[in-house]
């Protein structure tokens, strides 16, 4: 599994508004697209357990549904506690209709 991209789901199914919620293993990871451009980060919240790809989207930052923690999703960084701390990023693309993910 290290190392390989993974097929998540197809590309319409991810819109601005919308990220798609993805499950590689035991990993949820979120995928977001902003101004034509995919971005893969983790899905729950390191606060307390939320999915992110549930919360609202405010430019390039997702609001937790829980808290209203806020992470800036093109870096992962968390701009508003209380998240705890920033994101992991994965490396995202798609191919062929569908997005694919890898995972290290
Ligand atoms: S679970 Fe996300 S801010 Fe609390």
């Amino acid at each position: 599994m290290a190392g390989e991209w993974h097929d998540v789901g197809a590309i319409d199914a991810v819109s601005e508004d919308m990220p798609l919620a993805a499950k590689v293993g035991e990993r949820e990871i979120g995928i977001y697209t902003i101004a034509g451009k995919l971005y893969a980060i983790e899905d729950v919240c390191p606060h307390a357990y939320a999915l992110l790809s549930q919360g609202f989207m405010d430019g390039e930052e997702v609001e937790c549904p829980l808290h209203g923690a806020k992470f800036h999703v093109p870096s992962g960084k968390c701009t508003k506690e209380p998240g705890g701390r920033d994101l992991k990023s994965y490396p995202v693309k798609a191919e062929g209709g569908r997005v694919y993910l890898k995972i290290d």
